[in-house]
């Protein structure tokens, strides 16, 4: 099973820090937001996390590479925990393949398509942090417990955040879990089925893959995931799971990237 990390998209939101640093390597606290997520599929049941790259963000690639001369040079200077980061990040069991155009997150997502064959497999936003790896491993429970059903992670909004999320429809079948019905690519506010927004944790089956390679443009002209989950339904189940507001972290605006990095920094120090 992999873990997906679509990290293709231009950072328009950051603009100018991102122009020719890519926003999944901005800092979070003491690592870079995707080291975050990357830490986060290779802790789940995925046995391989694949980075879909675009061809000129190679520096996250760099990122994730060994790097013997400077780990040595640190250790010759008695930098041993500092070696210990380097050595470890540059380990990690990660692979790449290319969206070369940006035609959505459905399409970035179908990039991976020959990686995860014909098994169930992860998507991870970047724009989410979930620093306590605890989101995939309770999605995968409750897959499990609906024999193998298609989860995704839901979050409550405030009404003026409706509309910059995918909105799910459903009934509540247990505590914290949803039963969806169907799913909606960022409604108005009045058209909005519900107040539960799908959070940048998805835990899906082989089918979507296939559904993905025949979808035409959504919202925004672009391919949307939310558009093959939300045709998926009429064949197979999907539960959305409530996550607890304090376990995942949004970094997707300017706001939301200053304000988890300051309560990372609270915990951090408050673990320490
Ligand atoms: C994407 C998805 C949306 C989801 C959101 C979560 O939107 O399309 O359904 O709710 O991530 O962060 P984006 O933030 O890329 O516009």
């Amino acid at each position: 099973m992999k873990a997906l990390i679509p990290a293709a998209g231009l950072g328009t939101r950051f603009l100018p820090a991102t122009k020719s640093q890519p926003k999944e390597m901005l800092l979070v606290v003491d690592r870079p937001a995707i080291q975050y997520v990357v830490e986060e599929g290779l802790a789940s049941s995925a046995d391989e996390v694949v980075i879909i790259n675009s061809r000129d963000k190679k520096v996250i690639e760099e990122h994730f590479s060994p790097s013997p001369e400077l780990v040595e040079l640190l250790r010759a200077r008695g930098k041993d925990a500092y070696a210990d980061a380097v050595e470890r990040v540059g380990n990690y069991n990660v692979s790449y393949v290319y969206q070369d155009e940006a035609l959505g997150l459905g399409h970035a997502v179908h990039c991976a398509a020959e990686k995860t064959g014909d098994e169930p497999f992860y998507v991870l936003l970047g724009d989410v942090l979930v620093p306590d790896n605890n989101i995939l491993p309770a999605m995968k429970e409750v897959s499990d417990a609906h024999g193998g059903a298609n989860v995704i992670a839901v979050i409550p909004l405030p009404d003026d955040q409706v509309s910059r999320y995918g909105i799910i429809d459903g009934t509540q079948v247990s505590e914290g879990v949803w039963k969806i019905e169907s799913i909606v690519e960022k409604p108005a506010l009045e058209d909005a089925p519900s107040n539960l927004g799908s959070f940048g944790r998805y835990l899906l089956s082989p089918r979507v893959m296939e559904i993905l390679a025949t979808l035409e443009p959504g919202v925004g002209g672009e391919i949307q995931l939310t558009d093959a989950l939300d045709a998926v339904l009429a064949e197979e189940e999907m539960y959305g799971l409530v996550i607890d507001p304090t376990d995942g972290f949004d970094t997707g605006t300017v706001e939301c990237w200053l304000e988890t990095n300051n309560v990372l920094y609270e915990r951090m120090k408050a673990r320490s």
